[in-house]
C-alpha cells in the first residue's frame, strides 16, 4: 500500500500552472455578509479578534509576523498563511487538517488560542447587533444557525482571488507582462525543479511535501513544538513528520517572513533553503535575484476591501 503522502505525490504532480481565475460574482447578498463578518471581532470569546486581524487584507492576506498574536496576546506556534486564494488549495492548514473553508472556521472558533468560542454566543451577538442583523435577512430568510455563517464566509473567502498577476498576463499571451530577469526567474524556477512542488494555478496548495527532503532541517533548530511536526499531528505516522502542505507562492513578495515557523525573514533567504533542503542543491548566488523577480511577478490585482 502507498502512503498517504506518496498517492497524493502521484495523483497531483506536475499540475500545469494556470492563471488565477477572477472572482466569482454571484451570491452577492451573501457575499456581503461574510465581508462584514470578516472584520468583525464578534468570533473572540472577548471580542478582541477578528479574522482581518491575522488575515490583513491590506498586508497580502496575512500579518507579516513570525508567529500570530492570538487570544489574550499569546504568541501562537505557527505562521498565518494567507486568506488570498486560499479556495484554490485542496486542503487547509500547514499540516492540511481540513479540507473546505467552513471546517477552517471551525477549527479556528473552538481553538482556545484563536477564538476560544463557541457557536450559541456568536449568534446571539449577530442577533443583538441591528447592522449585522439586518445583513444576516438580508442574505437568509430563515432563522441563523453555524450553518449559514459558515456559507457566507466562505462564499467572501471565494472572492478573495487575485487575478491579473504580471505572470499571469504572461502566461495569457502578453509577452511584455513580464521583465526579462522575472522570465530568467521563471526558467530557474523550472530548472531547478521548483515547479515540481509548487505548481498548479496557486503555484503551491495541491500537493503534501516533506520539509527536509535532502537534509534535516529540524535537526539545526533550538526548540521544535507539536506544529513542527506537520501531517503527522493529523495520520500519526512516522512518515508524515515534518510533512506540509507546499505553499501557494501567489503574492508570496507580501507575506513575508515565510515558512510554517516564520524562521525565514526574506525570499532571498528562503530561496536558499529550499535549495538546501528542497533541491538537494545550492542556488547559485547570481540565480537568486532572478527567481526574487520572478515571485515578485506573482503580485495580482487584490481584492477591494
Ligand atoms: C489569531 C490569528 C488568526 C485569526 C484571528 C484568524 N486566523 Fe485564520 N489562520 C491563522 C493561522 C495561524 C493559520 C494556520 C494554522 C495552522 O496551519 O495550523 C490560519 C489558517 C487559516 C486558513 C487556511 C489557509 C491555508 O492556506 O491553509 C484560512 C482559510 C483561515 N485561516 C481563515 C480564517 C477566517 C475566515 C478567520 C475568521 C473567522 C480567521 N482565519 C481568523 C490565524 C488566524
Ligand atoms: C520537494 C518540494 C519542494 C521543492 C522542490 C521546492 N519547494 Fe518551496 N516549499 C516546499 C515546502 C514543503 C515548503 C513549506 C516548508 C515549511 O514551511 O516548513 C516550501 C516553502 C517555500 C516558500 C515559502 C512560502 C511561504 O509562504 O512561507 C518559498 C518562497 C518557496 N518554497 C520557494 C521555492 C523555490 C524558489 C524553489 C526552487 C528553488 C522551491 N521552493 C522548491 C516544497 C518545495
Amino acid at each position: 500500500m502507498l502512503s498517504l503522502l506518496m498517492q497524493n505525490m502521484f495523483a497531483q504532480q506536475n499540475k500545469a500552472i494556470l492563471p488565477i481565475p477572477y472572482p466569482p460574482s454571484d451570491n452577492q447578498t451573501k457575499v456581503n455578509l461574510g465581508k462584514i463578518l470578516f472584520k468583525e471581532n464578534l468570533f473572540s470569546k472577548n471580542n478582541t479578534l477578528s479574522c482581518n486581524s491575522c488575515h490583513m487584507l491590506n498586508k497580502g492576506g496575512d500579518d507579516n509576523i513570525p508567529k500570530y498574536v492570538g487570544l489574550d496576546k499569546k504568541i501562537g506556534l505557527i505562521n498565518t498563511p494567507t486568506i488570498l486564494n486560499a479556495s484554490l488549495n485542496f486542503r487547509q492548514f500547514w499540516d492540511g487538517r481540513v479540507k473546505t473553508l467552513a471546517a477552517v472556521i471551525e477549527d479556528h472558533l473552538h481553538d482556545p488560542t484563536i477564538f476560544a468560542n463557541n457557536w450559541e454566543t456568536i449568534i446571539n451577538r449577530i442577533n443583538s447587533d441591528p447592522k449585522l442583523y439586518q445583513a444576516y435577512q438580508s442574505a437568509y430568510n430563515h432563522a441563523m444557525s453555524s450553518t449559514e455563517i459558515k456559507e457566507a464566509l466562505t462564499l467572501y473567502i471565494n472572492t478573495l482571488l487575485t487575478p491579473d498577476s504580471p505572470f499571469d498576463r504572461f502566461l495569457q499571451g502578453d509577452k511584455s507582462a513580464l521583465s526579462e530577469e522575472a522570465k530568467k526567474g521563471f526558467e530557474l524556477f523550472k530548472s531547478y525543479g521548483c515547479i515540481t512542488c509548487h505548481q498548479g494555478p496557486g503555484i503551491g496548495g495541491n500537493l503534501y511535501q516533506k520539509f527536509g527532503i535532502y537534509k534535516d532541517y529540524f535537526a539545526t533548530k533550538k526548540t521544535i513544538n507539536k506544529a513542527d511536526f506537520g501531517l503527522y499531528n493529523v495520520t500519526g505516522k512516522p512518515e508524515d513528520k515534518y510533512v506540509f502542505v507546499v505553499p501557494s507562492l501567489r503574492n508570496v513578495a507580501l507575506t513575508a517572513p515565510y515558512l510554517h515557523d516564520g524562521s525565514a525573514a526574506t525570499l532571498e533567504e528562503v530561496i536558499q533553503l529550499m535549495g538546501i533542503y528542497q533541491v538537494g542543491q545550492p542556488i547559485q548566488k547570481f540565480d537568486v535575484p532572478y527567481i526574487v523577480k520572478f515571485l515578485q511577478s506573482l503580485t495580482g490585482k487584490l481584492p477591494n476591501e
